[in-house]
Protein backbone atom coordinates (compact mmCIF):
# COMPACT_ATOMS: atom_id res chain seq x y z
CA UNK A 1 0.00 0.00 0.00
CA UNK A 2 2.07 3.07 -1.35
CA UNK A 3 -0.47 5.98 -0.69
CA UNK A 4 0.39 7.10 3.18
CA UNK A 5 -2.89 7.95 3.65
CA UNK A 6 -4.20 4.46 3.26
CA UNK A 7 -2.00 2.83 4.99
CA UNK A 8 -3.15 5.11 7.55
CA UNK A 9 -6.74 4.17 7.06
CA UNK A 10 -5.35 0.69 7.13
CA UNK A 11 -3.95 1.01 10.26
CA UNK A 12 -6.64 2.25 11.98
CA UNK A 13 -8.93 -0.46 10.62
CA UNK A 14 -7.21 -3.21 10.61
CA UNK A 15 -10.53 -5.64 9.73
CA UNK A 16 -11.18 -3.11 6.84
CA UNK A 17 -11.40 -4.65 3.41
CA UNK A 18 -9.14 -2.40 1.14
CA UNK A 19 -8.56 -2.99 -2.59
CA UNK A 20 -5.77 -1.47 -5.03
CA UNK A 21 -5.60 -3.97 -7.62
CA UNK A 22 -5.98 -2.46 -10.74
CA UNK A 23 -8.74 -4.82 -12.13
CA UNK A 24 -10.87 -3.78 -8.84
CA UNK A 25 -10.41 -0.17 -9.28
CA UNK A 26 -11.44 -0.71 -12.82
CA UNK A 27 -14.34 -2.57 -11.60
CA UNK A 28 -15.46 -0.58 -8.78
CA UNK A 29 -14.55 2.90 -10.50
CA UNK A 30 -17.41 2.73 -12.85
CA UNK A 31 -21.69 2.00 -13.05
CA UNK A 32 -23.48 1.24 -16.51
CA UNK A 33 -23.03 4.23 -18.03
CA UNK A 34 -18.96 2.89 -19.09
CA UNK A 35 -18.58 6.82 -20.54
CA UNK A 36 -15.93 7.67 -17.76
CA UNK A 37 -12.35 6.25 -17.15
CA UNK A 38 -12.12 4.61 -13.62
CA UNK A 39 -9.70 5.79 -11.70
CA UNK A 40 -10.54 5.63 -8.00
CA UNK A 41 -7.81 5.59 -5.04
CA UNK A 42 -8.48 2.36 -3.51
CA UNK A 43 -11.76 0.61 -2.74
CA UNK A 44 -12.89 -0.04 0.85
CA UNK A 45 -15.73 -2.76 1.89
CA UNK A 46 -16.41 -1.97 4.99
CA UNK A 47 -18.29 -4.31 7.25
CA UNK A 48 -20.43 -2.71 10.02
CA UNK A 49 -21.46 1.03 10.40
CA UNK A 50 -18.74 1.55 13.11
CA UNK A 51 -16.38 1.14 10.00
CA UNK A 52 -17.99 3.29 7.71
CA UNK A 53 -17.99 6.06 10.62
CA UNK A 54 -14.19 5.46 10.66
CA UNK A 55 -13.84 5.91 7.38
CA UNK A 56 -15.73 8.97 6.81
CA UNK A 57 -13.86 10.69 9.48
CA UNK A 58 -10.45 9.48 8.03
CA UNK A 59 -11.40 11.16 4.74
CA UNK A 60 -12.50 14.30 6.56
CA UNK A 61 -9.07 14.76 8.53
CA UNK A 62 -6.88 13.50 5.24
CA UNK A 63 -9.28 15.64 2.47
CA UNK A 64 -10.35 12.69 0.76
CA UNK A 65 -13.63 12.09 -1.78
CA UNK A 66 -15.74 9.69 -1.15
CA UNK A 67 -17.91 7.95 -3.96
CA UNK A 68 -20.93 5.75 -1.91
CA UNK A 69 -21.37 2.71 -4.36
CA UNK A 70 -23.84 -0.05 -4.41
CA UNK A 71 -24.58 -2.34 -6.95
CA UNK A 72 -23.18 0.02 -9.81
CA UNK A 73 -26.21 -0.69 -12.18
CA UNK A 74 -26.93 3.72 -12.09
CA UNK A 75 -27.42 5.18 -15.21
CA UNK A 76 -25.98 8.35 -14.80
CA UNK A 77 -22.89 8.37 -13.60
CA UNK A 78 -23.42 8.61 -10.02
CA UNK A 79 -21.24 6.12 -8.31
CA UNK A 80 -18.25 6.91 -10.87
CA UNK A 81 -14.89 7.50 -9.84
CA UNK A 82 -12.77 8.76 -11.94
CA UNK A 83 -10.98 11.15 -9.83
CA UNK A 84 -8.69 9.76 -6.98
CA UNK A 85 -11.62 9.12 -4.71
CA UNK A 86 -12.14 6.34 -2.37
CA UNK A 87 -14.77 4.15 -3.31
CA UNK A 88 -16.53 3.39 -0.78
CA UNK A 89 -18.93 -0.01 -1.30
CA UNK A 90 -21.56 -1.44 1.11
CA UNK A 91 -21.79 -4.50 -0.81
CA UNK A 92 -20.67 -6.32 2.49
CA UNK A 93 -22.69 -4.98 4.49
CA UNK A 94 -26.27 -7.21 3.33
CA UNK A 95 -27.49 -8.57 6.39
CA UNK A 96 -31.55 -8.13 7.29
CA UNK A 97 -31.31 -6.93 11.10
CA UNK A 98 -35.08 -7.10 12.27
CA UNK A 99 -38.68 -8.15 10.76
CA UNK A 100 -41.40 -6.60 12.97
CA UNK A 101 -44.75 -8.48 11.72
CA UNK A 102 -46.66 -5.57 13.83
CA UNK A 103 -45.45 -2.81 12.14
CA UNK A 104 -44.93 -4.67 8.84
CA UNK A 105 -41.41 -3.54 8.24
CA UNK A 106 -38.23 -4.99 7.31
CA UNK A 107 -34.79 -3.54 8.79
CA UNK A 108 -31.60 -4.49 6.09
CA UNK A 109 -28.33 -3.48 5.81
CA UNK A 110 -27.78 -0.80 2.66
CA UNK A 111 -25.89 -4.02 1.08
CA UNK A 112 -28.58 -5.99 0.55
CA UNK A 113 -29.72 -6.59 -3.17
CA UNK A 114 -33.67 -5.23 -4.45
CA UNK A 115 -33.76 -9.16 -5.04
CA UNK A 116 -32.51 -10.23 -1.56
CA UNK A 117 -35.03 -8.06 -0.03
CA UNK A 118 -37.95 -9.04 -2.19
CA UNK A 119 -37.28 -12.29 -0.98
CA UNK A 120 -36.89 -11.69 2.40
CA UNK A 121 -40.12 -10.42 2.39
CA UNK A 122 -41.88 -13.05 0.78
CA UNK A 123 -40.29 -15.11 3.38
CA UNK A 124 -42.77 -13.25 5.55
CA UNK A 125 -45.45 -13.73 3.53
CA UNK A 126 -45.71 -9.92 2.38
CA UNK A 127 -44.45 -7.99 -0.51
CA UNK A 128 -41.49 -4.67 -1.05
CA UNK A 129 -43.32 -3.86 -4.09
CA UNK A 130 -40.22 -1.53 -5.77
CA UNK A 131 -39.20 -3.34 -9.00
CA UNK A 132 -37.48 -3.96 -11.94
CA UNK A 133 -35.02 -5.03 -14.18
CA UNK A 134 -31.64 -4.60 -12.77
CA UNK A 135 -33.04 -6.24 -8.97
CA UNK A 136 -29.99 -9.18 -9.07
CA UNK A 137 -27.42 -6.59 -9.33
CA UNK A 138 -28.50 -2.89 -7.55
CA UNK A 139 -28.62 -2.43 -4.22
CA UNK A 140 -31.28 -1.34 -1.56
CA UNK A 141 -29.19 1.60 -1.00
CA UNK A 142 -28.61 2.60 -4.17
CA UNK A 143 -32.09 2.46 -4.57
CA UNK A 144 -32.75 4.77 -2.05
CA UNK A 145 -29.85 6.84 -2.92
CA UNK A 146 -31.60 7.40 -6.57
CA UNK A 147 -35.42 7.05 -5.22
CA UNK A 148 -35.47 4.56 -7.56
CA UNK A 149 -38.96 3.97 -9.98
CA UNK A 150 -39.68 0.75 -11.80
CA UNK A 151 -42.14 -1.20 -13.73
CA UNK A 152 -44.66 -0.98 -10.57
CA UNK A 153 -45.19 2.45 -9.56
CA UNK A 154 -47.97 2.94 -10.85
CA UNK A 155 -49.28 0.85 -8.60
CA UNK A 156 -47.32 1.21 -5.60
CA UNK A 157 -45.15 4.30 -6.11
CA UNK A 158 -41.36 5.10 -5.91
CA UNK A 159 -38.81 3.52 -3.32
CA UNK A 160 -39.52 7.15 -1.31
CA UNK A 161 -43.25 5.60 -0.45
CA UNK A 162 -41.75 2.43 1.45
CA UNK A 163 -38.70 3.78 3.65
CA UNK A 164 -40.10 3.87 7.06
CA UNK A 165 -36.84 4.94 8.72
CA UNK A 166 -32.86 5.25 7.48
CA UNK A 167 -29.74 5.40 9.52
CA UNK A 168 -27.26 7.72 7.69
CA UNK A 169 -23.61 8.01 7.81
CA UNK A 170 -23.20 12.13 7.08
CA UNK A 171 -20.26 14.24 5.74
CA UNK A 172 -18.85 14.84 8.97
CA UNK A 173 -19.00 10.85 9.74
CA UNK A 174 -22.25 11.61 12.33
CA UNK A 175 -24.88 8.81 12.64
CA UNK A 176 -28.40 10.15 12.14
CA UNK A 177 -30.92 7.98 13.04
CA UNK A 178 -33.94 9.26 10.45
CA UNK A 179 -38.07 8.87 11.22
CA UNK A 180 -37.18 5.21 13.44
CA UNK A 181 -40.12 3.11 11.67
CA UNK A 182 -42.81 5.76 12.68
CA UNK A 183 -46.14 6.43 10.02
CA UNK A 184 -46.67 9.63 11.51
CA UNK A 185 -43.89 12.14 12.45
CA UNK A 186 -44.67 15.93 12.73
CA UNK A 187 -41.92 16.93 14.50
CA UNK A 188 -39.77 19.08 12.02
CA UNK A 189 -37.93 18.72 8.55
CA UNK A 190 -38.28 14.81 7.46
CA UNK A 191 -34.57 14.87 6.88
CA UNK A 192 -35.30 11.42 5.64
CA UNK A 193 -36.96 12.18 2.59
CA UNK A 194 -34.27 14.49 1.88
CA UNK A 195 -32.04 11.51 2.04
CA UNK A 196 -33.78 9.89 -0.32
CA UNK A 197 -32.84 10.77 -3.55
CA UNK A 198 -29.87 12.58 -2.46
CA UNK A 199 -27.59 10.63 -5.06
CA UNK A 200 -25.00 9.60 -2.39
CA UNK A 201 -24.05 13.70 -2.09
CA UNK A 202 -25.45 14.04 1.43
CA UNK A 203 -24.68 11.13 3.53
CA UNK A 204 -23.96 7.43 3.37
CA UNK A 205 -27.22 5.13 3.62
CA UNK A 206 -25.94 2.14 5.82
CA UNK A 207 -28.99 0.56 6.95
CA UNK A 208 -32.93 1.04 6.42
CA UNK A 209 -36.09 0.14 7.37
CA UNK A 210 -39.07 -1.06 4.74
CA UNK A 211 -42.06 -0.79 4.61
CA UNK A 212 -43.80 -4.10 3.46
CA UNK A 213 -47.13 -4.59 1.96
CA UNK A 214 -49.66 -7.33 1.12
CA UNK A 215 -48.66 -9.69 -1.76
CA UNK A 216 -50.04 -8.31 -5.04
CA UNK A 217 -53.26 -10.23 -5.57
CA UNK A 218 -53.14 -12.34 -9.04
CA UNK A 219 -52.44 -10.86 -12.06
CA UNK A 220 -52.72 -10.91 -16.08
CA UNK A 221 -50.17 -9.81 -18.66
CA UNK A 222 -51.31 -8.28 -21.85
CA UNK A 223 -49.24 -7.42 -25.00
CA UNK A 224 -50.89 -4.93 -27.33
CA UNK A 225 -49.85 -3.50 -30.40
CA UNK A 226 -50.56 -0.30 -31.31
CA UNK A 227 -50.24 2.16 -34.27
CA UNK A 228 -48.96 5.53 -33.03
CA UNK A 229 -48.54 7.90 -29.95
CA UNK A 230 -51.77 9.68 -29.72
CA UNK A 231 -53.58 5.87 -29.87
CA UNK A 232 -51.42 4.60 -26.94
CA UNK A 233 -52.45 7.80 -24.87
CA UNK A 234 -55.71 6.22 -25.59
CA UNK A 235 -55.52 3.15 -24.67
CA UNK A 236 -53.78 4.01 -21.44
CA UNK A 237 -56.74 6.36 -20.59
CA UNK A 238 -59.23 3.09 -21.27
CA UNK A 239 -57.19 0.99 -19.56
CA UNK A 240 -56.92 2.44 -16.54
CA UNK A 241 -60.67 3.51 -16.44
CA UNK A 242 -61.73 -0.05 -16.92
CA UNK A 243 -59.21 -2.05 -15.06
CA UNK A 244 -56.76 -2.15 -11.65
CA UNK A 245 -53.24 -1.89 -13.15
CA UNK A 246 -50.30 -3.30 -11.67
CA UNK A 247 -48.17 -1.78 -14.40
CA UNK A 248 -48.62 -0.16 -17.96
CA UNK A 249 -45.29 -0.12 -19.77
CA UNK A 250 -44.54 0.59 -23.67
CA UNK A 251 -41.82 0.04 -26.04
CA UNK A 252 -41.26 1.09 -29.71
CA UNK A 253 -41.28 -1.82 -32.56
CA UNK A 254 -37.12 -0.22 -32.71
CA UNK A 255 -36.77 -1.84 -28.94
CA UNK A 256 -38.58 -4.73 -30.06
CA UNK A 257 -36.04 -5.60 -33.07
CA UNK A 258 -33.22 -5.42 -30.38
CA UNK A 259 -34.48 -7.40 -27.74
CA UNK A 260 -35.44 -10.46 -30.76
CA UNK A 261 -31.98 -10.09 -31.76
CA UNK A 262 -31.05 -10.65 -27.94
CA UNK A 263 -32.75 -13.85 -28.51
CA UNK A 264 -36.69 -12.82 -27.09
CA UNK A 265 -39.28 -14.52 -28.86
CA UNK A 266 -42.06 -12.99 -30.56
CA UNK A 267 -45.36 -12.89 -29.13
CA UNK A 268 -47.57 -10.86 -32.00
CA UNK A 269 -46.95 -11.00 -35.54
CA UNK A 270 -45.86 -8.58 -38.03
CA UNK A 271 -44.15 -4.97 -37.48
CA UNK A 272 -45.84 -2.46 -34.72
CA UNK A 273 -44.69 1.16 -34.30
CA UNK A 274 -45.49 0.38 -30.24
CA UNK A 275 -46.56 -1.97 -27.50
CA UNK A 276 -47.84 -2.05 -24.74
CA UNK A 277 -46.92 -4.59 -22.09
CA UNK A 278 -49.78 -4.12 -18.98
CA UNK A 279 -50.44 -6.41 -15.74
CA UNK A 280 -53.86 -5.99 -14.14
CA UNK A 281 -55.42 -7.76 -11.35
CA UNK A 282 -56.99 -10.96 -12.10
CA UNK A 283 -60.44 -12.77 -11.94
CA UNK A 284 -63.50 -13.13 -14.20
CA UNK A 285 -64.62 -9.62 -13.56
CA UNK A 286 -61.14 -8.30 -14.57
CA UNK A 287 -60.94 -10.97 -17.91
CA UNK A 288 -64.40 -9.73 -19.33
CA UNK A 289 -63.34 -6.13 -18.77
CA UNK A 290 -59.81 -6.78 -20.57
CA UNK A 291 -61.66 -8.11 -23.70
CA UNK A 292 -64.26 -5.43 -23.42
CA UNK A 293 -61.26 -3.15 -23.45
CA UNK A 294 -59.63 -4.81 -26.12
CA UNK A 295 -62.27 -4.63 -28.41
CA UNK A 296 -63.46 -1.64 -27.87
CA UNK A 297 -59.59 -0.04 -28.96
CA UNK A 298 -59.78 -2.52 -31.51
CA UNK A 299 -62.95 -0.51 -33.15
CA UNK A 300 -61.20 2.49 -32.44
CA UNK A 301 -58.28 1.87 -34.21
CA UNK A 302 -56.13 2.64 -31.55
CA UNK A 303 -54.85 -1.22 -30.81
CA UNK A 304 -53.82 -3.10 -33.69
CA UNK A 305 -53.35 -6.24 -32.11
CA UNK A 306 -52.85 -8.29 -28.88
CA UNK A 307 -52.19 -11.30 -26.99
CA UNK A 308 -52.77 -12.03 -23.33
CA UNK A 309 -50.75 -14.67 -21.52
CA UNK A 310 -51.90 -17.74 -20.43
CA UNK A 311 -49.46 -18.90 -18.28
CA UNK A 312 -46.87 -17.80 -16.29
CA UNK A 313 -43.99 -19.06 -18.19
CA UNK A 314 -46.18 -17.07 -21.12
CA UNK A 315 -46.30 -13.86 -18.57
CA UNK A 316 -42.30 -13.86 -17.87
CA UNK A 317 -42.05 -14.28 -21.59
CA UNK A 318 -44.15 -10.94 -22.58
CA UNK A 319 -41.94 -9.44 -19.42
CA UNK A 320 -38.86 -10.42 -21.21
CA UNK A 321 -40.30 -7.97 -24.58
CA UNK A 322 -39.90 -4.74 -22.08
CA UNK A 323 -37.49 -6.20 -19.42
CA UNK A 324 -34.56 -7.00 -21.92
CA UNK A 325 -34.38 -3.97 -23.89
CA UNK A 326 -31.45 -2.27 -21.72
CA UNK A 327 -29.17 -5.55 -21.90
CA UNK A 328 -30.03 -5.49 -25.60
CA UNK A 329 -28.88 -1.67 -26.21
CA UNK A 330 -26.55 -2.21 -24.00
CA UNK A 331 -23.89 -3.51 -26.86
CA UNK A 332 -24.78 -0.26 -28.90
CA UNK A 333 -23.07 2.32 -25.88
CA UNK A 334 -26.55 4.39 -26.20
CA UNK A 335 -26.86 7.61 -24.47
CA UNK A 336 -30.04 7.68 -22.24
CA UNK A 337 -32.32 10.57 -21.32
CA UNK A 338 -34.90 9.85 -18.31
CA UNK A 339 -37.52 12.15 -18.83
CA UNK A 340 -40.28 12.60 -16.66
CA UNK A 341 -43.76 14.49 -17.58
CA UNK A 342 -47.17 15.04 -16.07
CA UNK A 343 -49.26 12.26 -18.19
CA UNK A 344 -51.33 14.92 -19.77
CA UNK A 345 -48.17 16.71 -20.95
CA UNK A 346 -47.47 14.03 -22.62
CA UNK A 347 -49.10 14.23 -26.11
CA UNK A 348 -47.92 17.81 -26.76
CA UNK A 349 -44.45 16.99 -25.64
CA UNK A 350 -44.01 13.59 -27.32
CA UNK A 351 -45.31 15.40 -31.20
CA UNK A 352 -43.19 18.29 -30.76
CA UNK A 353 -40.00 16.26 -29.81
CA UNK A 354 -40.60 13.72 -32.38
CA UNK A 355 -40.56 16.29 -34.79
CA UNK A 356 -37.62 17.89 -33.81
CA UNK A 357 -35.59 14.81 -33.56
CA UNK A 358 -36.83 13.97 -36.77
CA UNK A 359 -35.71 16.60 -38.26
CA UNK A 360 -32.16 17.70 -36.22
CA UNK A 361 -30.91 14.08 -36.12
CA UNK A 362 -32.36 11.44 -38.64
CA UNK A 363 -29.52 9.87 -38.76
CA UNK A 364 -29.81 8.24 -35.15
CA UNK A 365 -32.06 5.29 -34.33
CA UNK A 366 -33.40 6.77 -31.06
CA UNK A 367 -34.99 3.85 -29.39
CA UNK A 368 -38.14 4.69 -26.94
CA UNK A 369 -39.65 3.02 -24.08
CA UNK A 370 -40.28 3.10 -20.37
CA UNK A 371 -43.03 4.04 -17.82
CA UNK A 372 -45.57 5.42 -19.91
CA UNK A 373 -48.42 5.07 -17.39
CA UNK A 374 -46.07 7.52 -14.86
CA UNK A 375 -44.96 9.96 -17.30
CA UNK A 376 -41.61 8.34 -17.78
CA UNK A 377 -39.78 8.37 -20.91
CA UNK A 378 -36.29 6.38 -21.57
CA UNK A 379 -35.09 7.92 -24.77
CA UNK A 380 -32.36 6.25 -25.89
CA UNK A 381 -29.96 7.61 -28.64
CA UNK A 382 -28.10 4.68 -30.41
CA UNK A 383 -24.09 5.41 -31.48
CA UNK A 384 -24.01 4.92 -35.19
CA UNK A 385 -20.97 3.23 -36.18
CA UNK A 386 -19.31 5.77 -38.16
CA UNK A 387 -19.69 8.29 -35.87
CA UNK A 388 -16.07 8.97 -32.90
CA UNK A 389 -16.80 8.97 -29.71
CA UNK A 390 -17.02 12.90 -29.07
CA UNK A 391 -18.42 13.52 -31.94
CA UNK A 392 -21.39 10.99 -30.61
CA UNK A 393 -21.52 12.40 -27.27
CA UNK A 394 -21.29 16.07 -28.65
CA UNK A 395 -24.40 15.63 -30.72
CA UNK A 396 -26.30 13.57 -27.84
CA UNK A 397 -25.72 17.06 -25.54
CA UNK A 398 -27.57 18.66 -27.59
CA UNK A 399 -30.07 16.43 -28.27
CA UNK A 400 -30.77 16.80 -24.64
CA UNK A 401 -30.39 20.29 -24.25
CA UNK A 402 -33.41 20.38 -26.88
CA UNK A 403 -35.08 18.03 -24.84
CA UNK A 404 -34.10 20.07 -21.37
CA UNK A 405 -35.84 23.40 -23.34
CA UNK A 406 -38.91 21.41 -24.27
CA UNK A 407 -39.23 19.85 -21.28
CA UNK A 408 -39.02 23.28 -19.18
CA UNK A 409 -41.44 24.42 -21.72
CA UNK A 410 -43.98 21.57 -20.84
CA UNK A 411 -43.15 21.48 -17.29
CA UNK A 412 -41.22 18.00 -17.05
CA UNK A 413 -37.86 16.87 -15.84
CA UNK A 414 -35.07 15.81 -16.80
CA UNK A 415 -34.35 12.59 -15.11
CA UNK A 416 -37.26 10.83 -13.67
CA UNK A 417 -35.68 7.67 -12.10
CA UNK A 418 -32.22 7.28 -13.03
CA UNK A 419 -30.51 10.77 -11.07
CA UNK A 420 -28.41 13.50 -12.09
CA UNK A 421 -24.86 12.10 -11.46
CA UNK A 422 -22.69 13.55 -14.26
CA UNK A 423 -24.60 12.56 -17.03
CA UNK A 424 -27.17 15.41 -16.94
CA UNK A 425 -25.65 17.84 -14.21
CA UNK A 426 -25.53 20.68 -16.89
CA UNK A 427 -29.37 20.32 -17.52
CA UNK A 428 -30.09 20.63 -13.87
CA UNK A 429 -31.04 23.93 -14.35
CA UNK A 430 -33.53 23.13 -16.86
CA UNK A 431 -35.53 21.41 -13.91
CA UNK A 432 -35.00 23.34 -10.90
CA UNK A 433 -34.90 26.97 -10.41
CA UNK A 434 -31.76 29.61 -9.73
CA UNK A 435 -33.29 29.84 -5.88
CA UNK A 436 -33.98 26.06 -5.80
CA UNK A 437 -30.50 25.04 -6.72
CA UNK A 438 -29.06 27.79 -4.21
CA UNK A 439 -30.91 26.05 -1.59
CA UNK A 440 -30.09 22.66 -2.39
CA UNK A 441 -26.10 23.57 -2.48
CA UNK A 442 -27.15 25.19 1.00
CA UNK A 443 -28.43 21.82 2.35
CA UNK A 444 -25.06 20.28 0.98
CA UNK A 445 -22.82 22.40 2.69
CA UNK A 446 -24.77 21.16 6.17
CA UNK A 447 -24.64 17.65 5.55
CA UNK A 448 -21.12 17.61 3.70
CA UNK A 449 -19.36 20.99 5.23
CA UNK A 450 -15.99 19.71 3.34
CA UNK A 451 -17.55 18.39 0.07
CA UNK A 452 -16.41 15.16 0.15
CA UNK A 453 -19.54 12.96 -0.56
CA UNK A 454 -19.54 12.03 -3.84
CA UNK A 455 -18.13 15.45 -5.30
CA UNK A 456 -18.88 16.78 -8.72
CA UNK A 457 -22.43 14.54 -8.79
CA UNK A 458 -26.03 16.26 -9.19
CA UNK A 459 -23.83 19.74 -9.10
CA UNK A 460 -21.24 20.70 -11.58
P1 LIG B 1 -25.24 2.63 -7.80
O1 LIG B 1 -25.29 2.67 -9.28
O2 LIG B 1 -24.11 1.91 -7.16
O3 LIG B 1 -25.30 4.12 -7.23
C1 LIG B 1 -26.29 5.01 -7.64
C2 LIG B 1 -26.15 6.31 -6.84
O4 LIG B 1 -26.44 6.08 -5.47
C3 LIG B 1 -24.74 6.89 -6.86
O5 LIG B 1 -24.85 8.29 -6.84
C4 LIG B 1 -24.12 6.38 -5.58
O6 LIG B 1 -23.09 7.22 -5.11
C5 LIG B 1 -25.31 6.39 -4.65
N1 LIG B 1 -25.29 5.36 -3.60
C6 LIG B 1 -25.20 4.02 -3.77
N2 LIG B 1 -25.29 3.40 -2.58
C7 LIG B 1 -25.43 4.36 -1.64
C8 LIG B 1 -25.58 4.36 -0.23
N3 LIG B 1 -25.61 3.23 0.47
N4 LIG B 1 -25.70 5.55 0.42
C9 LIG B 1 -25.69 6.71 -0.28
N5 LIG B 1 -25.54 6.78 -1.61
C10 LIG B 1 -25.43 5.62 -2.29
N6 LIG B 1 -33.75 2.53 -12.23
C11 LIG B 1 -35.04 2.84 -11.96
O7 LIG B 1 -35.29 3.74 -11.15
N7 LIG B 1 -36.07 2.18 -12.58
C12 LIG B 1 -35.86 1.16 -13.43
O8 LIG B 1 -36.79 0.61 -14.00
C13 LIG B 1 -34.51 0.78 -13.69
N8 LIG B 1 -34.24 -0.27 -14.49
C14 LIG B 1 -32.95 -0.62 -14.73
C15 LIG B 1 -32.71 -1.73 -15.51
C16 LIG B 1 -31.40 -2.12 -15.79
C17 LIG B 1 -31.16 -3.35 -16.61
C18 LIG B 1 -30.33 -1.36 -15.26
C19 LIG B 1 -28.90 -1.75 -15.52
C20 LIG B 1 -30.56 -0.25 -14.47
C21 LIG B 1 -31.88 0.12 -14.18
N9 LIG B 1 -32.17 1.21 -13.36
C22 LIG B 1 -33.46 1.53 -13.07
C23 LIG B 1 -31.08 2.05 -12.82
C24 LIG B 1 -30.46 1.54 -11.50
O9 LIG B 1 -30.61 0.15 -11.37
C25 LIG B 1 -31.08 2.25 -10.30
O10 LIG B 1 -30.73 3.62 -10.36
C26 LIG B 1 -30.64 1.67 -8.96
O11 LIG B 1 -31.43 2.25 -7.93
C27 LIG B 1 -29.17 1.92 -8.65
O12 LIG B 1 -28.80 1.09 -7.55
P2 LIG B 1 -27.28 0.64 -7.38
O13 LIG B 1 -27.18 -0.10 -6.09
O14 LIG B 1 -26.79 -0.05 -8.57
O15 LIG B 1 -26.61 2.07 -7.21
C1 LIG C 1 -35.95 0.71 -17.56
O1 LIG C 1 -37.03 1.22 -17.34
O2 LIG C 1 -35.84 -0.32 -18.24
C2 LIG C 1 -34.75 1.31 -16.94
O3 LIG C 1 -34.94 2.52 -16.32
C3 LIG C 1 -33.46 1.12 -17.62
C4 LIG C 1 -33.16 1.99 -18.79
O4 LIG C 1 -33.66 3.10 -18.88
O5 LIG C 1 -32.37 1.53 -19.64
ZN1 LIG D 1 -37.00 2.91 -16.17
Amino acid sequence: MTDARLAELAARLPNLRLLTDPADLEHYGRDWTRRWTPAPLAIALPGSVEEVQAIVRWANERNVAVVPSGGRTGLSGGAVAANGELVLSLERMKSVLGFDAVDRTLTVQAGMTLHAVHEAAREQGLLYPVDFAARGSCLIGGNIATNAGGIRVIRYGNTREWIAGLTVVAGNGELLQLNRGLIKNSSGYDLRQLLIGSEGTLGIVVEATLRLTDPAPPSQVMLLAVPSMAALMEVFALFRSRLTLQAFEFFTGAALRHVLVHGAQRAIDGDHPYYVVTEFDAGEAAQDAALAAFEYGLDQGWISDGVIAQSEAQAAALWRLREGITESLAPHRPYKNDISLRISALPGFLQEIQALLGREYPHFEVVWFGHIGDGNLHINVLRPDDLSDSDFIAQCEHVTKLLAETLQRHGGSISAEHGIGLVKRAYLGSTRGEAEIALMRGVKQVFDPKGLLNPGKLFA
